[in-house]
């Protein structure tokens, strides 16, 4: 459909020797929430990494539309500049780049975002105490030495700068103590306020989506879709886990 934001329409994708997703088909509009869950190995992660254009993933059937235009070929940072962000699930760490500077110059690379050192620097210092986040931590190494929570933090500190229009926030949750997990709540909430974004969540933890309004909840095993429906999915999954899902992977494989 046109006025979705994101239109994946008969997607296959693997490595090269392993197949991963089978044939999804799944469409997000402007501005909506969608929750992805399913169990461990299920291919939630590989969907968000072939949506941002992983190169280490080979799409062998299906497209990928996003904002009007194919990305199904295109490589992540052409994906990255027309809006799609992906929060990874294990971030890196890149040794010899101070966090500072790595944000300023993604910034300054898109012309959307780009602005003057004094405004940079603003913009910064308003986005880290809107998530209680120390400065200290923008003259450090990119993600090197951080702990769990903080490696989020930054995600987040990320996210509200570059105001995607797609966000894919892969396990943003796992591992954060409870005010740490407050802070990426406000994070993710800033973002749908500010930015107007629409966001696809990967998580098992529901506690995440307790302060956001999920339009979509869909349901993944054995890298298929298997199941979609409004917010009550969720709660549904929740109380009786994935085993009635089970089935539905097991004949779609065969
Ligand atoms: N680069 C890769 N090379 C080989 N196998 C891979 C690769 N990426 C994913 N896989 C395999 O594909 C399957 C799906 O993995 P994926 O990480 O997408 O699952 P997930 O649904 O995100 O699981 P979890 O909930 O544990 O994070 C797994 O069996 C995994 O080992
Ligand atoms: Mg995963």
């Amino acid at each position: 459909m046109a006025d979705q934001l994101l239109s994946i329409s008969g997607l296959s994708a693997g490595t090269e020797d392993k197949p991963i997703l089978h044939d999804i088909n799944l469409s997000v509009g402007a501005g909506e929430t969608h929750v992805l869950m399913g169990p461990n190995g299920a291919g939630k992660s590989t969907l968000g990494h072939v949506i941002m254009g992983d190169a280490s993933y080979q799409v062998t059937s299906g497209s990928i539309v996003f904002d009007g235009q194919d990305v199904t070929a295109q490589a992540a940072d052409r994906r990255s500049l027309a809006g799609i962000f992906l929060s990874y699930q294990a971030p890196v760490e890149v040794p010899g780049v101070p966090l500072y500077s790595f944000l300023r110059t993604i910034c300054q690379m898109r012309p959307e975002l780009k602005t003057s050192a004094r405004k940079f620097r603003e913009r910064i210092a308003r986005i880290s105490d809107q998530l209680d986040l120390d400065e200290s931590f923008l003259t450090r190494e990119l993600n090197v030495g951080f702990s769990g929570g903080e490696k989020k933090k930054i995600e987040m500190l990320q996210l509200l700068l570059l105001r995607p229009k797609l966000a894919i926030l892969d396990e943003t949750d796992s591992g954060l103590d409870v005010d740490a997990l407050a802070v990426v709540s406000r994070g993710i909430e800033a973002y749908r306020a500010d930015c107007d974004g629409a966001l696809l969540v990967i998580t098992h933890n529901t506690r995440i989506l307790e302060r956001l309004s999920v339009d979509h909840a869909h349901v993944m095993v054995k890298g298929r879709l298997v199941a979609e429906g409004p917010a009550s999915l969720i709660d549904e999954i929740d109380a009786q886990g994935f085993g009635r899902f089970e089935g539905a992977g097991e004949k779609a494989e065969a």
